[in-house]
């Protein structure tokens, strides 16, 4: 291995970018420093996955087995994803679509499919995005504790008016930042929302530790009780096969909340300048990415518990957030009012910021690829995403059908589209790339790409080794895992 490092570094040029293509985009808006991309990137990453996946996955494997499993791959598996995808970005100074087929000409097909995953993706973002709306409004106007009646969220979303309007809501706020692009829309809505998002997720992980409730049987439970639930390893009972479960569970819950796969960072990452120092960028969104998906555990999980039990831990997704958070509030008496809008304000921050990158992943794609404005670019994927979004909230009402997925889960048409995008491109166009790189244009080629401005790339063994088996492998058991092929783990 030390010696095949050698080698490449010795041999210049040798598993490098086609250097030849790459003429330099003159054009092309770049974030303004270091910054500012770091908190574009860690606001695609933080999103609906660090908190209504997150804490329950952590609950229900074994908290701090969860945590301590997750932490490893985050810094093996998580760094070799985030930085190939931004290295391919810098270098081709491309968007998803055109990036691949720079890199390697007969490779143009993979960033097709790169390109699709968030254009799938975007319509029901924007969908759950108006849930959040709604919401968001229904505490400020201290309407909350109707939030919290049996069936409200079913009935809701079932609705023919108020979901579409709030979907366009969603949608139009993303446009226009889009629309101001690079540096005065990404850049500066993230440099005001991330900052404020952290505060806010704190505030409300401080309050929840200091929770108490006894409930109609007189049993009195803490929020340091349930934060010890999450924390504590627990190790009881754990066979091999609970071991792959929670190894498998932490990795594709990673993999989501990275942001990867999706070209968004590839689009990110063709806005970052020359002399950016890669390495330090990317250790630092994944470590905000972390600190935000763990303090959403300390945020949500004493304050389930101690409301709910140890049953209410047992809530993830659409349910946790617009079906238990909302009895957790009113059990709060008049602090829940405020603590719901103030957590509905803060996850609407978390899920706009997700959306910008990835309607900027396809509004980059459209620009590069038809050379078209991004104004005419942003318009045209509104459209879409506009059109995606009726259809998506229609399917829990007038085209309502009930589909079974090929791993068994009961689905409307959000969530064949999640399927879709998640379960079966997401892990196939990971292991595309990590093919690309690790063996056609070979791992050098992103080191050279991150050393470029005299900065270390700590882990070059670790990034080689993994790009070009490990990962693959990995993402092979998780695509397998997902489509429902391999449900012994
Ligand atoms: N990374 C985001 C999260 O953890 C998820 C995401 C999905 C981001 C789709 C952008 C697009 O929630």
């Amino acid at each position: 291995m030390e010696r095949y490092i050698e080698r490449i570094q010795k041999r210049k040029g040798a598993g490098r970018f086609p250097q030849g293509e790459m003429k330099k985009e003159k054009n092309r808006h770049s974030f303004s420093g270091s910054i500012g991309f770091v908190l574009a990137a860690a606001g695609s990453a933080v999103g609906l996955g660090n908190i209504w996946r997150f804490p329950y996955l952590a609950a229900k494997d074994g908290g701090g087995l969860f945590l301590v499993i997750y932490l490893i791959l985050a810094l093996t598996f998580g760094f070799t994803l985030l930085a190939t995808e931004i290295a391919i970005g810098r270098k081709t100074k491309q968007s998803p679509l055109t990036a691949y087929g720079k890199l390697k000409e007969k490779w143009k097909p993979l960033g097709v499919l790169a390109c699709l995953v968030p254009v799938i993706i975007m319509p029901y973002y924007c969908v759950i995005g108006g849930w959040v709306v709604k919401y968001l409004l229904a505490y400020l106007t201290g309407e909350g504790s109707s939030a919290a009646a049996d069936g409200y969220f079913t009935d809701y979303i079932g609705r023919a008016g108020q979901p579409l309007l709030f979907m366009i809501v969603f949608l139009l706020i993303v446009a226009v930042i889009i629309f101001r692009g690079v540096n005065r829309g990404i850049e500066s809505f993230s440099k005001i929302l991330m900052p404020l998002l952290l505060l806010m997720v704190v505030g409300i992980a401080v309050f929840s530790l200091t929770i108490k409730f006894t409930d109609g049987n007189g049993v009195t439970r803490t929020g340091m009780e349930g934060f010890q639930i999450y924390v504590i390893p627990n190790l009881e009972g754990l066979t091999i096969k609970g071991f792959f479960t929670v190894l498998v569970d932490a990795m594709g819950q990673l993999f989501f909340s990275l942001s990867v796969a999706m070209g968004i960072m590839i689009a990110y990452g063709s806005y970052v300048k020359d002399d950016a120092n890669l390495v330090k960028s990317i250790n630092q969104i994944e470590i905000f990415d972390t600190a935000v998906a763990f303090l959403a555990g300390v945020m949500i999980l004493p304050a389930v518990y101690t409301f709910m039990g140890r049953e209410g831990m047992e809530a993830s997704g659409p349910s946790l957030m617009f079906v238990s958070l909302p009895k957790v509030f009113a059990s709060m008496g008049k602090a829940g009012n405020g603590i719901g809008a103030l957590f509905f304000a803060m996850v609407l921050f978390a899920a706009l910021t997700s959306a910008v990158s990835v309607m900027e992943a396809v509004v980059s794609s459209i620009m590069d690829k038809f050379h078209v404005s991004r104004i005419k670019a942003a318009v045209i994927e509104t459209v879409i995403a506009l059109a995606g979004g009726v259809l998506v909230c229609l399917g829990y009402n007038n085209l309502y059908f009930d589909i079974v997925l090929p791993n068994g889960a009961h689905a409307q048409i959000l969530d064949v589209m999640d399927y879709i995008s998640n379960n079966c491109l997401m892990p196939l166009v990971a292991i595309g790339t990590c093919i690309l790189i690790g063996w056609v244009v070979k791992p050098a080629a992103v080191i050279e790409e991150a050393e470029k401005t005299g900065c270390r790339f700590g882990r070059k063994r670790l990034y080689i080794v993994m790009v070009r088996y490990i990962a693959p492998a990995l993402l092979v058991v998780l695509l397998l895992k997902s489509i429902g092929i391999l449900s012994v783990i």
